[in-house]
Formats: structure tokens, sequence, C-alpha cells
């Protein structure tokens, strides 16, 4: 029954909308692999692994150049790998509608700052942009010292036994954008706190796995399946904790208001509670809520993956930890004190070390753009009609020899002033560029600067999984087929 609803739901979708003749004409002078008809390039969702997904993008690259196209049934796609033509779509103002992808993530964030488009997200993205401002950053510190201290402790704990790191980081830099955002700590909601920290990581994993298959992209045709069924239950838990906590926070602030009462730190959530009570036609309560389940996403799995695989990679790199001991002995000797601001700009070995973390190991692998009025790439002939989803994969761009020789090297130099003059801007993309770069970039760099220099303050790293056991997972966030098992051996 299943099995015949799909097909039938598929014959439909050709006969709707198989694509105009222009369209099609126009992506197929683009190069690319054969397309069967109808199916196009579908069979390769279901013959590759995920695991092997974004390497096969990587030697499509190489062998059909800069730009090629792959077809999804009647869904175009131009995947584009040139720093010149990546610099096009990026920087278009018109052109910041979201690819197909991301619908994945709508029932969940519905038109959050990640996938709204049009005014709402112009309009949306000023607003959050003067709610995120530096002072809640510089407040954020205090919070991002605590649970990195408290991290420590905890990896101090593991006594020099082999512990998969990620999970850790993770259940971290959950706290810290919940406490940065929300003002409330997870840990001080017992259980409403743990089944929260269970349904997000649940439903991460769902949403990476419906990514990798199209033929689930459909909330209808997801929900026929167990795993379906299962994300709309999750997501209740989410979206009822949201609403708990924004309903919780107003009544707080309306209490310590009318005590005169001096609030403690301004937090994120508190910045767009203002902004309501000044005007709620401008930001309601749905308006609050779908921020800051879009912020509680993107902020804590994205600088998860950026941590986790740093510490994976300097503990195969001890020369390059050496020099980052160095650094941080020099700054903050053998003291047990929080990290203040100016540190940070001291700190610029790390920053470097970050910076080649990210070009490796790009949190977001894939960008995607739905196309809304003809593109022309540069001077070629090509053109990208509306409707086709351009694709950009930072993890292959970031890995392209042209720009990084000898790409797999772990070689933070390739960061110092002179060499970034050498290259293309749009050769390096981890927080994206143009109007939808990331918004948290600021948050994101303090806060993985916070927390690597407090482990690696006390402790250095042994990586035990190989570098070639790890295997890139694409989906929203790049994710290591193989977990990251390490050893930690404290320096004193
Ligand atoms: C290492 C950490 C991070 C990386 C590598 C990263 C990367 C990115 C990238 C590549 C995008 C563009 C996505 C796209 O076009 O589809 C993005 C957007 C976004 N990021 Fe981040 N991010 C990080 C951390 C954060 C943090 C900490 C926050 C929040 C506190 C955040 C909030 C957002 C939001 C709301 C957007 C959507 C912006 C818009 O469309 O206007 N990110 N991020």
């Amino acid at each position: 029954m299943l099995f015949l609803l799909i097909v039938l739901c598929f014959v439909v979708c050709i006969i709707v909308a198989w694509p105009s003749n222009r369209k099609t004409k126009l992506i197929n002078k683009f190069n690319g692999p054969p397309a069967l008809p109808l199916l196009g390039n579908g069979l390769l969702c279901l013959t590759i692994k995920k695991e092997d997904m974004l390497l096969t993008a990587k030697d499509y690259c190489e062998k059909y150049g800069s730009a090629f196209r792959l077809w999804f049934v009647n869904d175009a796609y131009v995947i584009i790998n040139d720093p010149k033509y990546i610099e096009v779509i990026l920087n278009n103002t018109n052109n910041i509608e979201k690819g197909l992808f991301y619908n994945t993530l709508k029932s969940w964030l519905n038109n959050g700052l990640l996938i709204s488009t049009g005014s709402k997200w112009q309009y949306r993205r000023k607003l959050l942009t003067s709610a995120f401002h530096f002072k809640i950053l510089e407040d954020s510190l205090q919070t991002f010292n605590k649970n990195s201290q408290f991290l420590v402790k905890q990896l101090l704990k593991s006594n020099e036994n082999l512990i998969e790191i990620e999970p850790l980081i993770s259940r971290c830099t959950l706290d810290m954008i919940c406490e940065a955002a929300m003002g409330v700590s997870l840990s001080d909601l017992s259980d409403k706190g743990e089944e929260y920290v269970k349904a997000i990581n649940r439903v991460s994993n769902l949403i990476m796995c419906r990514m990798v298959s199209p033929w689930l992209w459909n909330d209808w045709i997801y929900y026929l399946t167990s795993n379906g069924r299962e994300y709309f239950k999750i997501l209740s838990i989410l979206h009822n904790f949201t609403k708990m906590i924004i309903k919780e926070r107003k009544q707080r602030k309306t209490s310590d208001h009318s005590r005169k009462e001096k609030q403690q730190l301004k937090t994120f959530l508190d910045c767009l509670l203002d902004l309501n009570e000044t005007d709620p036609d401008m930001l309601n309560f749905e308006g609050i809520k779908e921020e800051v389940d879009t912020f509680m996403f993107e902020g804590h799995d994205t600088s998860a993956a950026a941590i986790s695989s740093a510490i994976f990679i300097l503990g195969h790199n001890p020369n390059i930890q050496e020099l980052l001991f160095k650094e941080l002995d020099e700054v903050f000797g053998d003291s047990d004190r929080g990290v203040t601001m100016e540190d940070l700009n001291q700190l610029s070995y790390l920053d470097r070390v970050i910076k080649e973390v990210l070009r490796l190991f790009p949190s977001v692998p894939a960008l995607m753009r739905k196309i809304q009025s003809d593109i022309q790439l540069g001077h070629e002939e090509n053109i990208i009609p509306p409707t086709t989803n351009v694709t950009i994969l930072p993890y292959v761009l970031h890995r392209n020899p042209k720009y990084y020789p000898d790409p797999e090297k772990f070689n933070p130099d390739r960061f110092l002033p002179e060499e970034i003059q050498k290259r293309h801007p749009f050769a390096y993309i981890p927080f994206s560029a143009g109007p939808r770069n990331c918004i948290g970039q600021k948050f994101a760099k303090i806060e993985i600067k916070v927390v690597l220099s407090s482990i690696l303050r006390k402790m250095r790293v042994q990586s035990i999984t190989k570098l070639n056991e790890v295997k890139p997972e694409p989906g929203v966030i790049l994710k290591s087929a193989a977990p990251y098992i390490v050893q930690l051996i404290p320096r004193k």
C-alpha cells in the first residue's frame, strides 16, 4: 500500500511539474553525469552510501568542472565549485530563497530566519541583528566560561580512558545556547531539560537521514514511515518546551519589572520579548517561538561539530598542539581564571587553528538557493534558469588544490594574513557569505575559542579514531560516520 502510494505521488509529480522546455535546454547545456529519462540522476540517492555522497560530489567536481548539473526527477540542480561563480550566487540579493533541501526543516523551524525568505526574512534579519548585538556577546562570555569549566571537570574525570568526545561537547554547546538565547539552564529543569536534550539529538539525527532521501521530503509521505511519525511526535516535545520557556521568561520579566529588581544578564529571548512588548504586530508569540527554535538548532549543533572536529584533528597533530600550549601558557600562565575578551584577541594561533578546522570540516557542508530569476555565471554562456536549486559545497570547495595545495594536510598557516591575501575571498566560506551569511558567526567564534582554550589549558589530546576512518556524512550539519574516540591526558 505504502509502495503504491509512493509510486502514485511520483507519477503525479512528474506529470504536473515536468520542467519547461527552456529550463531543460538551459540546464542540459551544463556538463553532468548521464541522466535517465524521467528519473534523471535519482538513482544516485539510492545507490550511494550516505558517507560517500560528499566524496562522490568531489569526484564529480573534478570530472565535470566548476559548474555541473544533476536531475532528480523534475528538479534541476546546478552544483558550482568556482569562487567567482559562488560570489555571483551568494552576493545576489534577488536570489535569497533557500533550496528544496530546507523544506525538511520547515515543520520544526517554521519560518524562522534560516528558511524564511522575501520581505519577512529581510525584516527579521534586521530585527535579529540588533537583538544579537555586541553586548549580548560580551554577556555570553560568562555563560561560555561557566559551561567550559564544567566540561573540563567532566573530561578530567575520564581518567585517561578512551571517550567519545562529540556527545559531551554537544551537551555543552546546547547548554550554552540555551542559557544565552533563553536564559535558562537545562540542568535546572531536571526531567524537562533531559527530555529536551534527548529530543533535540534525535530530531537532528532523523533530519540528517531525511535530507539525503529526497523521496521523503514531502511531509505526507514522511508521515507514512515510522521515522516520520516519530519525528512529528518529538517535534511536539520541542515546540512545547520552547513555548513553556518563553512564557516563564515573560512572567519572570514582568515580576522583576514590577519589583523593580535589576535583571540579570539580558538574553536574546529578552530582546525579542522587549520587541514584542513595544510592538506586538512586529513580532508576535509565534514569531518569537520560530526564532528561538531556529537559534537553538543552528546555534548548538554547528559549534559542537566544529569543536569536536578540532579536538579530533589536534589529537593527530601533536606539534600543532605544542604551539597552542605555548600561546595559551603565555596568555594564561597556570591560572584557572576565565577567558576575557582581551585574551581572545591575543589568541592568534588558536584563531588560525579554528579557521583551518572549519576549512577541512565546515559544519555546514552544503548550501542551496532556489533561483528566482535567470543568473549568468561570469562571462560564460551558461544561464541558470528560475527554480533551479543551485548547490554550493564548502566541503568540496575547501579541498580544491588550486587554492589549498596538499588539501588534506592540516596546516593553520594557510590562514596567515599574507596567505589569505593570495586567495579569492569566496574560496573560504564556512559561514557562507553575502546577505544570508551566518548571523551567529561572532557568537560561534567566541564560543569555540573559549571551549577549546579551556580544554587545552588543562589537557593534551590523543586521537584513537584514525584519520582514514572519518568519512563525512552530509546533512544540515557535517557529521563523521565513525565516532571521534580520543584520550585526554592532564598536562600537569
Ligand atoms: C561553527 C559554527 C557555525 C557555522 C560554521 C555556521 C555556519 C552557517 C552557515 C554556512 C549559514 C548559512 C546557511 C545557509 O545558507 O543555508 C548559517 C546561517 C545561520 N546561522 Fe550559523 N553557523 C555557526 C554557528 C551559529 C550560531 C552559534 C548561531 C546562533 C547563535 C547561528 C545561527 C544562524 C542563523 C540564524 C542562520 C540563518 C541566517 C539567515 O539566513 O539570515 N549559527 N550558519
